[in-house]
């Protein structure tokens, strides 16, 4: 027999161990591991030697703004910079317009972005008080995961996300036994609104107008204190809980009590909160202002001690690309600026440097950027793992190789990243989705609009 691919004399980081390996792909599957003589007859090969051959990353928080928002990011330029980022597999965010809150937004969205998509692609769907009668249809239909806000954004400006708004106990308590039903994970944008009103009252009664003030407007009991009303309710309502963009000591804290407790709680982590301080961003103005803000060092030891100890669940990126004009209306006004910044393009490369510097493993670097996520969300083992069967996606890594990240390389339509400058080691060369070259050794992108192909929940199985 011929198969389609071999990827020859790598060192593969499979699920359960490191080893040196050639992997054979057939039809878009991996079909056999071992030793380069005993692999079968391949169209293609593709050396992989003194590489890293690491499963495809899976971002598990990105914002594509499509459709709706396409000036800030479409799913071409959003998967596109996914792809040179070494990430196979995204997982979108529902605050879209229309947003993605019931089957038909739902099925138009995988629909219009399948065109354009060239990696595979997630979809979530929002919920909200209203809208709690869509959460099963919405779980047939392939929703990844879901996510409810509960506070740090103003109803009547962002009517995007209206309908994705839980400010309300009674109200998250519905909405997470909604989801309870369909035995999906519920995630939550975890800022108590009446704390950030509090907070944001005093910094703007002060006439205060610069970066500094931004943090301050979301200290970090401001998400705490979200995070941990949110972890009761769920254990009332029996549901899966998963805190995305977590940013404070506390928060990880509460997360790792809840589970010693037995509830179901995960929680992701980003690289900004890993790598920044609030001080350390400060210079950079309103490019630097996410929400949840960076904070201080006790808070970033926090959560990368979560990391060594395995207790991260996954780091994703909450890629949020907007216009320089919108980042820009924080210069004359701090509290005008669209937070968020771009990620899913350095989001492999940071977290292997810090691997291949000893920080962390290489099992925990493929655990925390594509594996927990699979299993998690429930697309493992089709994707998330080197082993046969599973979907061929891979980013093949060169160690010995540096590179600094530059606003010109990156192809999101936003260059709006504190990462500019930093230099990486272990740098994505080949990216492979499903047994096709999608990022080529010359860095060209060479798949097509359309390639990348909607994942669901019941596909992992
Ligand atoms: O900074 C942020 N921007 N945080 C979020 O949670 C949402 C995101 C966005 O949609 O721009």
């Amino acid at each position: 027999v011929t198969v389609d691919l071999v990827v020859s004399d790598g060192t593969v980081v499979g699920p359960d161990g490191i080893f040196q390996a050639s992997v054979a792909v057939d039809d878009g599957q991996i079909v056999s591991i071992g030793s380069g003589n005993l692999m079968p007859k391949a169209e293609k090969t593709i050396s992989a030697s003194g590489k890293l051959v690491l499963p495809g990353g899976i971002d598990p928080h990105v914002h594509f703004r499509d459709p709706g928002f396409e000036y800030k990011e479409d799913f071409y330029s959003g998967t596109m910079s996914a792809a040179f980022g070494g990430v196979t597999t995204i997982m979108d965010m529902p605050n879209t317009l229309p947003p993605v809150i019931d089957v038909e937004s739902f099925q138009e969205k995988k629909r219009s972005v399948s065109q354009r998509s060239v990696v595979d692609f997630c979809l979530l769907a929002g919920v909200g008080p209203r809208t709690t009668r869509n959460v099963g249809p919405l779980a047939a239909a392939g929703a990844i995961y879901f996510k409810t806000l509960m506070g740090g954004y103003e109803p009547e400006k962002n009517v995007t996300e209206a309908d994705m708004m839980s400010f309300g106990d009674g109200e998250l308590l519905e909405v997470f036994k909604a989801v309870a039903d369909t035995d999906r994970v519920v995630s939550i944008h975890a800022e108590s609104q009446g704390l950030w009103r509090h907070f944001l009252a005093a910094m703007q009664s002060q006439g205060r107008n610069d970066v500094a003030a931004y943090a301050l407007s979301r200290p970090s009991l401001v998400e705490s204190a979200a995070v941990s009303k949110a972890i009761l309710i769920a254990k009332e309502a029996r549901c899966k809980l998963h805190v995305v963009h977590t940013s404070a000591k506390e928060s990880v804290e509460m997360v790792l009590r809840a589970r010693d407790r037995g509830q179901q709680v995960t929680f992701e982590t980003c690289p900004h909160y890993l790598f920044f301080t609030a001080g350390e961003l400060e210079p950079l103005g309103p490019t630097g202002l996410m929400n949840p803000p960076v904070r201080s060092e006790e808070d970033r030891e926090a959560l990368w001690k979560a990391i060594r100890n395995s207790d991260m669940d996954v780091v994703g990126t909450d890629h949020a690309p907007h216009s320089d004009e919108e980042k820009k209306r924080g210069l004359k006004s701090i509290w005008e600026t669209a937070p968020g910044i771009v990620g899913v393009e350095t989001l492999l490369p940071l977290m292997t440097t810090e691997a291949l510097k000893g920080r962390i493993t290489l099992q925990q670097l493929v655990r925390l950027t594509s594996q927990n996520a699979a299993q998690l969300f429930g697309i493992y083992p089709k994707k998330g793992a080197i082993a046969i069967g599973s979907d061929a996606d891979f980013a093949i890594v060169d160690p010995k190789k540096s590179k600094v990240i530059r606003a010109e390389d990156l192809h999101s339509k936003s260059r709006s990243t504190p990462f500019i400058g930093w230099e990486v080691k272990g740098v994505p060369t080949t990216t492979i989705l499903r047994g096709q070259v999608i990022v080529d050794d010359d860095g060209e992108l060479v798949a097509k609009p359309g390639s990348g192909q909607f994942v669901h929940p019941s596909a992992g199985a």
